[in-house]
């Protein structure tokens, strides 16, 4: 017997009843039953009709790598895995006024200028606000077409008569697809909209960046919902109030996600910064205890970054722990094992982290880091300004050697640092000028280090 199925139109969870709210989510009036041959599992029907059949192909038939265009901003060709893929479908997603518009108006300038036609439809702002932009950012000159438009369906008919090769959507919460019976910034208008315009993308062989605003409340949707469709998602991430953004690839089709690249924003709108390491340490100050400088890989590339740690005797009876940049429950394993393997306590202490430069680090070899942080707030002892420092701690309070540990050295060396503590690995590693002292474990290093453990 064929089974009913019933799914959430916001958060896609299935049911195998109908109710008024969504269990998974907490929306009303968001599950329907579910159509055709999504309708749960193998529905009889489907091997009474035959389909065609479909051609099969070895694995070692050749394929040519699809071509690349680059635009000349280092830190975007990198991220997309060294340059835009024809026919490639990106999302950009971020919290409303992070640079989305900015970065990609700047982008389109600079792929225009590269000699690939682009076509930037803005579904925020009128055509005027972005030439005023353009003109601020000294981008007037750069031959891209522009539109002020939400209706998809009119932006695909004109995509297909001017044919460009890249089109950028902003934002995707605007767009309006009239075979949809719901409002813009629905998950059915984004998603059917985020839909459309891949699959456009990949018939007639154009380019499509659409931005994303990340929300917060459950009114409009966010990137997530179309996640799964596009070829590459990258996430702009910063903090308002700071002028470093980061760039991060955390899905690519076509190149290695984890990749970052970061950019400034400036008066005259969005920089690339180089030498990140660099930008990120020039606002260190004297060594002070709770600093410690991290040497991190972000995707292919080392960056090294302070993490800052507060410790202060808790008026609450249950202390906090606040963590900017990095993960509290990682914070919370950490501390656990300084408790557990090495008998320092945190017990009525409030705990404050910190990774300098509004980084995002998700890196599980920033432990050793974290911890030398921890513990030289807590002892109050800052420890030597010229040392890099990273592993990860296991939770027996072992250290396991992180990868591409050459790497992280050589970054540290030519930024003038002259230690390194890690974890020893089996092969043996030296760069010039930088004096590794290994770590095997967590109590070890408590204990040449801060004297106790
Ligand atoms: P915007 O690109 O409009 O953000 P989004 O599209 O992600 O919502 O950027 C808005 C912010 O950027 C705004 O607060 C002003 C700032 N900004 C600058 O600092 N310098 C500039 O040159 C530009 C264009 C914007
Ligand atoms: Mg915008």
């Amino acid at each position: 017997m064929a089974k009913t199925s019933f799914s959430c139109s916001a958060c896609g969870a299935s049911f195998s009843k109908w109710s008024g709210r969504c269990e998974g989510c907490g929306e009303w009036n968001t599950i329907s039953e579910d159509q055709g041959l999504s309708s749960g599992p193998a529905k009889k029907s489907l091997g009474v009709k035959r389909g065609r059949t479909i051609p099969l192909t070895d694995l070692s038939a050749r394929e040519t790598p699809p071509p690349r265009t680059c635009c000349g901003v280092g830190e975007l060709d990198r991220v997309l895995g060294g340059g835009l893929v024809q026919a490639s479908a990106i999302l950009v997603g971020g919290d409303p006024g992070i640079g989305k518009s900015t970065l990609l108006l700047q982008a389109a300038a600079r792929f225009a200028q590269a000699g690939v036609k682009t076509v930037y439809v803005s579904g925020e702002e009128a055509s005027a606000q972005v030439r005023m932009r353009a003109q601020r950012l000294g981008l007037a000159d750069a031959p891209v077409q522009l539109a002020a438009e939400t209706n998809l369906r009119d932006i695909l008919t004109t995509l297909e008569a001017e044919k460009p090769q890249l089109a950028i959507i902003d934002s995707i919460q605007t767009m309006w697809a009239d075979h949809v019976d719901s409002a813009p910034g629905s998950v059915s208008q984004v998603r059917a909209a985020a839909h459309e315009l891949t699959t456009f993308a990949k018939r007639h062989g154009i380019s499509v960046i659409m931005v994303g605003h990340v929300t917060k409340e459950g009114q409009i949707a966010g990137p997530r919902v179309v996640e799964h469709m596009v070829d590459t998602v990258l996430y702009f991430e910063g903090e308002r109030g700071h002028q470093f953004r980061i760039l991060r690839a955390v899905k690519n089709r076509f190149g290695p996600a984890d990749e970052i690249g970061v950019f400034e924003m400036t008066g005259g709108g969005l920089s690339e910064v180089i030498n990140p390491s660099a930008l990120f340490l020039s606002e260190r100050g004297e060594p002070s205890p709770g600093s410690v400088v991290f040497a991190g890989i972000e995707g292919t590339r080392p960056v090294l970054v302070e993490m800052q740690a507060l410790i202060a005797p808790s008026p609450h009876s249950q202390p906090r722990r606040a963590v900017v940049g990095w993960d509290s429950s990682r914070l919370a394993m950490i501390l656990a094992v300084l408790e557990a393997r090495c008998g320092i306590p945190f017990a009525g202490l409030d705990v404050y982290l910190n990774v300098a430069g509004g980084m995002k680090i998700s890196e599980p070899a920033a432990d050793l880091a974290v911890a030398a942080a921890l513990l030289s707030a807590r002892e109050d002892v800052a420890l030597p300004a010229d040392t890099v420092i990273f592993g990860e701690i296991s939770l027996s309070g072992a250290l396991r050697p992180a990868p591409q540990t050459e790497n992280r050295l050589k970054e540290a060396q030519k930024l003038g640092f002259t230690a390194a503590i890690a974890p020893g690995g089996s092969k043996p590693i030296s760069v010039t000028g930088l004096k590794l002292r290994k770590a095997s474990d967590l109590a070890g290093f408590v204990g040449e280090f801060f004297g106790a453990g």
